[in-house]
């Protein structure tokens, strides 16, 4: 049984050199140079040519090297499995950066670090704990909530179908969505890319913030509307946003979110899986695979996610 690494635009040789640390037999072939294709039963990718997969008669089991999957939904062989990977370092930075945006926005770093360089000695008034609603309860959401939860924050949260978690006030679907963005100090996205969350956060879903609310977008870029969000950034439902994701990545040189007042951009790094990490669960699954057990972390193919 042979593993195909599809991976245009990343270092599959990198990746390999892990996996064959991990077992030196395994039978790694990288995308498109394949002498075997007919031998490939898993294969590895990212955001891949649907014709790379429809190109591998035995292929059984996808995994995404991400934990998002809005790549790959579309491409996938009737009868394939596909999974996502989820690994410890990718929730734990996950919450790292949720964390490091809620504090940089309390404590007003940024302006302090602008006072800084003006040589300005400037104590700013800061803003203390609050309530953080977060939009997707996956693997990611439930340690960034339970982080903060322990942090002293009031939790809320809000996913498609309802969820019990113990220190999280859960709510579900749209009808319960306006009880959710009420009384909101921090809204943080983590809802995958789906047709449902397509152009989620428009005009209509930031009038019903009842408060000013600072957004962190650590999902996907098409799920917010820009032009939308700098209306409510103008019109105050907003106070200010941190995002990670775009609906265009790189963001364009010319876009007019680099210089808004108010906004923090990152350029989608705020977690990114370890590749020592990504080696061991993608070895997991191609033995579980060997083994006819269940991969971890499958994907419903019909929920896309
Ligand atoms: C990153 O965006 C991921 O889906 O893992």
């Amino acid at each position: 049984m042979s593993l195909a690494l599809i991976m245009p635009d990343r270092n599959g040789a990198g990746l390999a050199r892990r996996l064959h640390a991990l077992d030196s037999q395994l039978d790694v072939q990288i995308w498109p140079a394949m002498t075997r294709p007919q031998d490939v039963r898993m294969a590895v990718c990212w955001q891949s040519p649907a014709a790379a997969l429809a190109s591998l008669p035995s292929l059984e089991l996808v995994q995404s090297l991400g934990a998002g999957v809005d790549g790959l939904v579309e491409s996938i062989p009737a009868g394939v499995t596909l999974c996502r990977t989820v690994s410890p370092s990718l929730k734990s930075d996950m919450r790292d950066y949720v964390l490091l945006a809620i504090l940089a926005e309390q404590r007003q770093w940024t302006a302090m670090a602008a006072a800084q360089r003006a040589r300005q000695w400037q104590p700013q008034r800061y803003r203390r704990g609050g309530t953080v609603g977060i939009m997707g309860l996956g693997e990611l959401g439930q340690a960034v909530a339970h982080t903060l939860a322990g942090l002293g924050f009031t939790v809320k949260g809000w996913s498609r179908q309802h969820k019990t978690l113990t220190t999280v006030e859960c709510f579900a679907g749209s009808e319960q969505l306006p009880a959710f963005l009420a009384g909101l100090d921090y809204l943080v996205c983590l809802l995958p890319l789906t047709a449902d969350t397509h152009g989620l956060m428009n005009h209509t879903f930031f009038q019903q913030l009842t408060q000013p609310t600072y957004l962190i977008q650590v999902g996907r870029g098409q799920q917010l509307v820009e032009s939308d969000l700098l209306y409510a950034l103008e019109q105050g439902q907003l106070r200010g946003a941190c995002l990670d994701v775009f609906a265009s990545e790189p963001l364009p040189t010319d876009s007019t979110l680099w210089q808004q007042p108010g906004i923090t951009i990152t350029p989608h790094c705020a977690s990114i899986t370890s590749g020592k990490e990504l080696a061991a669960a993608i070895y997991k699954n191609y033995q579980a695979l060997l083994a006819g057990q269940a991969p971890a972390y499958p994907v419903t193919l019909t929920q896309g996610y």
